[in-house]
């Protein structure tokens, strides 16, 4: 009896809270988070996402080029990693230093553009094509490396 009537006041609530957000409850939802859909970072710091999104992706990498693909599970995780690698390059834009602005955003497009090329070599199973795009690409990550940090993080195919 007890379990019976908490259930009714349960459903009792959730029902109210359900006809109080009339609007789209997905929408309702997701609007503490960012409501008008803006790229908001989940981590400031530049360091922890570099450290965290593109360094395990560049040395998971390295690995997967180190010779040409035996079958298709090499061709995707190469895929995978050229993506997330561009797509990520994207994310950058937004985090240009007050500094060097135009040089930074440059550096980061010319990043996605070639990990676009690494991707699409990838796709095509070039392994030529995927091995001048991941060299090329790697200079353009180490251009903004030596600018910005004073040459450190220089990365070797
Ligand atoms: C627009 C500038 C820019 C571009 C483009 C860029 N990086 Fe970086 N990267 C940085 C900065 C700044 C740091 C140093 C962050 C810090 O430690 O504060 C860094 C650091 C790193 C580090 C060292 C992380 C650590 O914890 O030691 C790695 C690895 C790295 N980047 C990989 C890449 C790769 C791979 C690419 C290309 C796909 C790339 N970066 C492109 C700006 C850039």
């Amino acid at each position: 009896m007890v379990r019976l009537l908490l259930a009714c006041c349960l459903v009792v609530a959730g029902l109210a809270l359900f006809s109080a957000t009339p609007e789209s409850s997905f929408a309702a939802g997701y609007s503490s988070f960012s409501a008008d859909g803006d790229v908001v970072p989940v981590e400031e710091s530049m360091h922890e996402f570099m450290e965290y999104v593109f360094q395990p992706t560049y040395l998971r990498l390295k690995q997967s080029m180190a010779t040409a693909p035996a079958d298709n599970k090499g061709w995707k995780a190469i895929k995978s990693d050229s993506l997330i690698l561009a797509e990520s390059c994207n994310l950058l834009f937004s985090r240009a230093p007050e500094e060097g602005h135009a040089d930074w955003i440059a550096h980061a497009k010319a990043s996605r553009e070639k990990g676009a090329t690494l991707y699409k070599a990838a796709a095509a199973k070039d392994f030529t094509a995927a091995d001048s795009a991941w060299k090329s690409m790697l200079e353009s990550c180490n251009a903004c490396h030596k600018q910005f940090e004073e040459g450190k993080h220089i990365l070797k195919p």
